[in-house]
């Protein structure tokens, strides 16, 4: 696997890969990688001839007082994992090569940003539209692969590239999870063996309010927001962000539930903040 931490250098790399003809799937991440960036790693390896994976801690999305300087960071775990997953190039620039001035330029989508995370973390998702189009513009991938945890997000991107008509596919895969249920998640690691054990609540309390509409009939998203903070309420050491029930297509909130429903939750257990999903299809 070839490290790579010059823009121009990987720039290089590509125009030779095009004359060749094999094509390119990219997985941005932010590193500390684990199951979920594995899963979205072969699934790369399945799409294209070969996997490339950026690791870039992006400041731009991360808003005063939110956990830049703690995220976690293992870049030498991280190369022997994408290695043995055969990625064929890891792309990990400096906060100096990918921002070597302040960007003048901002990409908003306010419609999908506005609620869910995007209330309580400002500027937080026109980082990710930023960083995200810088990525594709670099490597100028066939195919780029997000995961569902972040499912707002996996939107925002794919509706930044139709809207931009950016050639780059955008290919969302599964939530991958613990045992107990949990979502991987890089933040995980900051959990310690209680915090871990308290934050499998959360896909607990999602997989009930599922269970609410398919077999207890439950159709309104006030009595399913209810019933998933109460959940939480109940769980000493959670602290609740939000909870919400909103149309999984536009991210707008819904009175009664129908069709593509997504049930989204953010909570800190200690300091760590964590966020999960389900979608339920609702005939
Ligand atoms: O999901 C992440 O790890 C990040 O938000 C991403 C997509 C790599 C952009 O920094």
């Amino acid at each position: 696997m070839h490290l790579e931490r010059s823009i121009p250098a990987l720039r290089d790399r590509r125009r030779a890969l095009l004359r060749t003809g094999r094509t390119v799937a990219l997985v941005p991440t932010m590193g500390a990688l684990h199951a979920g960036h594995l899963a979205l790693v072969r699934r790369a390896r399945e799409l294209a001839d070969e996997a490339w994976v950026s690791l870039f801690v992006n400041p731009a999305q991360f808003g005063p007082g939110e956990d830049l300087d703690s995220y976690p960071r293992d870049l030498e775990g991280d190369r022997g994992l994408l290695q043995s997953e055969g990625v064929a190039l890891l792309f990990a620039p400096s906060s100096n090569e990918v921002y070597p001035q302040p960007p003048a330029v901002r990409i908003s989508l306010p419609d999908l940003a506005a609620g869910l995370c995007g209330a309580y973390r400002p500027g937080h998702f026109d980082g990710v539209a930023l960083v995200v189009t810088k990525l594709l513009n670099i490597v100028q991938p066939e195919v780029a692969v997000f995961g569902a945890k972040d499912f707002q997000q996996a939107a925002i991107v794919t509706r930044l590239v139709a809207d931009l008509d950016m050639p780059a596919r955008i290919e969302v895969v599964p939530t991958v999870r613990e045992v107990d249920g949990l979502a991987m998640s890089s933040r995980n690691r900051n959990l310690d063996p209680d915090q871990r054990r308290r934050a499998a609540s959360i896909s607990r309390t999602l997989k009930a309010a599922r269970t609410a509409i398919v077999e207890g009939g439950e159709r309104s998203a006030r009595r399913l927001e209810s019933l998933m903070g109460e959940s939480l309420a109940a769980e000493a050491g959670v602290r609740l962000q939000y909870v919400a029930v909103v149309d999984a297509d536009s991210l707008q909130p819904l009175d009664a539930v129908g069709g593509r429903t997504l049930l989204a939750i953010a909570a800190h257990v200690g300091s760590t903040r964590l966020i999960d999903n389900l979608v339920v299809e609702v005939p």
